[in-house]
């Protein structure tokens, strides 16, 4: 597995391979199952995989939120050379906004719900981001999980309406037994917590609607940060320990 921290040294790698059909899975770090299950699809579905691994700062709202996020580039680099990956391109800040956040991927009309409306900037951060990371690999396809549906959603509307030859390929949440989400943020809950926290997925599928989802996760002490019902699925963001969690399921 070869590592890039350059886009310089990237593209080299790429000329060397530019005929073969490249498969992206791009990441934050701090991998866990769900990385790994698209990681593993992405292995199945293309010739050459690729994964970067980039704590992008334009997409937190909240200082203390980037400076808390994990960081375990070595066991993150382990994990993908166990599940076959070819490439890493894991850049800095300056690699990636060598002038700053000078433009960025902005949406007109309906994204101002959920993360849209409660975390000001971080749609347009992501879709910065990935659009930089498409033109950068130029993969043919790239995985993106549904436990971040509205931010999967995003992508496939820009990939479309900016022509982007990439097929976004969604891939479903991965759950721990106990039916909490996979999520790099667990990693920051205690034991405790991290058990607490299933009662997130139990709640969004046992409610007859989102208000009485709200009802159960406030009477267990959550602290809610909406929950809602669009494109026919049932939504949540919430903090528990402080850490933001949030989740989705599809309606019955
Ligand atoms: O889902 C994530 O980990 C990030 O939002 C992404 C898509 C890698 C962009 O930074």
């Amino acid at each position: 597995m070869h590592v890039s921290h350059t886009i310089a040294s990237w593209r080299d790698r790429r000329n060397a391979f530019s005929r073969s059909v490249i498969g992206f899975v791009p990441t934050m770090g701090a991998l866990h199952r769900g990385h790994a299950s698209l990681v593993k699809r992405c292995r199945r579905e293309n010739e050459t995989v690729v994964v970067s691994i980039f704590v992008n700062p334009s997409q937190f709202n909240d200082p203390k939120d980037l400076d808390r996020y994990p960081r375990v580039l070595e066991r993150d680099l382990a994990l993908l050379d166990s599940l076959g990956a070819d490439d890493v391109f894991a850049p800095d800040v300056l690699e990636l906004y060598p002038h700053g956040y000078r433009f960025r991927v902005d949406q007109t009309g309906p994204a101002n719900v959920m993360e849209g409306a409660h975390r000001p900037g971080f749609l347009p951060g992501v879709m910065t981001i990935v659009l930089k990371l498409l033109n950068v690999i130029r993969p043919s396809r790239a995985y993106f999980g549904e436990k971040d549906y509205q931010q999967l959603r995003t992508i496939t509307e820009m990939v479309e309406d900016l022509f982007i030859p990439t097929e976004i390929i969604p891939c479903p949440t991965v759950r721990e037994d106990t039916g909490l989400a996979e999520s790099s943020r667990n990693m920051l809950l205690t034991p405790a917590g991290r058990l607490k926290a299933a009662s997130l997925f139990r709640a969004l599928t046992a409610s007859a609607s989102a208000d009485d989802a709200k009802a159960i996760l406030e009477s267990e002490g959550f602290a809610i940060d909406y929950v809602e019902e669009h494109w026919g699925r049932r939504f949540a963001a919430v903090f528990l320990e402080g850490v933001r969690l949030i989740d989705n399921v599809p309606l019955p």
